[in-house]
């Protein structure tokens, strides 16, 4: 595997064929944790990895240099999975000095014992020369937590992205131009759904910052480096920091015994009648990372549940409340169901629907045990105005 970026930069991350979770995140593709060394008179390390792959990444370094000249290591984001292995990576480097911001370091101070750790805190725009080349610091708050920040290695106009651009998405290739394009963008569309959709001012407010860059690469701590095709991402990012919709309608339901299946059948049979796509998802069988990335860019959604317990299925309500915290913006929707005496199940998921600010294209629609024929009819009726939602976006 060519794991040359540029000329003395290489990526020493580690490739997780067969990680399947991420924080309830599916990660069917598996994932890597990407990790740089730059070498010059002075080496770098840019970010580490999960700390299960502490060896292989320390291996890979000693395969460029002697732990013992590594002089600084950037953390650019303390979340687990790129800073897991610091305590390893620290005691194996001891001329390392750990440059990160104030913030990383308190952060990096909550996980670990770092007392004995040398660092060196860097301010937003900061710049360090490593001898012919030059590192920059710029702060990127909450892409994808409060200390995130990136580092641009300005001779080489390589930036080292952090989180922005990733995709969970093992492979053997390092580059966007030598991978299956479909896959990638599949991938950093469910990552950004999963991940960065909460996020969206802050994303606004990065790509504005580092719109003024030149790039020749970015390279992302998940994922493949983009060396070509920065543009597609970029373009994509500039649509999903908005939750732009597409003509697409999104039926998702919970279902006992049918009735709500046949409710969100004929939701869906009446939002065909117009050239949109449609998508029903059964929660029971799809799982919340494909839901959320569906929904993402959808323009109108409906959320249908059967009562159990004098309450919202329970699998409908743990979807619900996962697309509620990823907050995807600007649809319209409403919330349908069965019931046998009480008709809880559905208040809750309007209420959720409310939560979320999604525009009302009508009353949460009800049956009682079965749909009858006008009740299917309405449904129908329903799916059609979901459907003339869509057709405007
Ligand atoms: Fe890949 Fe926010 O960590």
């Amino acid at each position: 595997m060519d794991t040359k970026v540029a000329d003395n930069v290489f990526w020493v991350g580690f490739i997780d064929w067969a990680v399947r979770d991420f924080h309830g995140y599916k990660t069917s593709r598996g994932s890597t944790y990407n990790a740089y060394l730059v070498m010059d008179e002075k080496t770098a390390l840019i970010d580490a990895v999960k700390a299960p792959y502490a060896a292989p990444l320390l291996e890979q370094i000693q395969a460029h240099v002697p732990l013992e000249k590594v002089d600084y290591v950037v953390c650019n984001h303390a979340e687990p999975d790129h800073s897991g292995a610091l305590p390893d990576v620290m005691r194996a480097c001891p001329n390392a000095t750990l440059l990160c911001n104030a913030k990383c370091k308190d952060a990096l101070a909550r996980h670990y014992d770092t007392r004995d750790w040398k660092f060196q805190v860097v301010k937003d725009g900061e710049t360090l020369s490593l001898g012919r080349r030059t590192l920059q610091f710029l702060d990127t708050p909450m892409v994808h937590w409060p200390e995130s920040m990136v580092t641009y290695l300005v001779e080489d106009a390589i930036l080292f992205s952090m989180d922005a651009f990733g995709q969970h998405y093992a492979s053997g290739f390092r580059f966007d131009d030598e991978s299956d394009m479909c896959e990638v963008m599949q991938e950093a569309k469910t990552y950004y759904a999963n991940i960065v959709l909460p996020y969206g001012r802050p994303v606004a407010t990065a790509l504005k910052r580092l719109g003024g860059l030149t790039l020749k690469m970015v390279a992302p701590s998940h994922g493949v480096i983009w060396r070509s095709h920065f543009d597609k991402i970029l373009a994509a990012y500039q649509d999903w920091m908005v939750c732009k919709p597409a003509r697409k309608v999104v039926i998702a339901y919970c279902t006992m015994w049918g009735s709500t299946r046949l409710m969100a059948e004929a939701v869906a049979e009446g939002a065909r009648t117009l050239p949109v796509e449609v998508k029903l998802l059964n929660v029971d069988v799809t799982h919340d990372t494909q839901i959320i990335t569906e929904v993402m860019d959808c323009a109108a959604f409906a959320a249908g549940t059967a009562t159990l317990n004098m309450g919202i299925m329970p699998r409908m309500a743990a979807t619900l409340t996962y697309l509620r915290g990823l907050k995807p913006l600007g649809k319209a929707g409403f919330a349908f169901g069965s019931y046998g005496w009480a008709a809880k199940g559905v208040d809750e998921a309007a209420c959720f629907l409310a939560t979320m600010q999604m525009a009302p294209v009508c009353e949460p629609l009800i049956c009682r045990y079965a749909p009858d024929a006008e009740t299917l009819e309405a449904c129908r009726a329903a799916g059609r105005a979901l459907a003339e939602v869509a057709q405007r976006a």
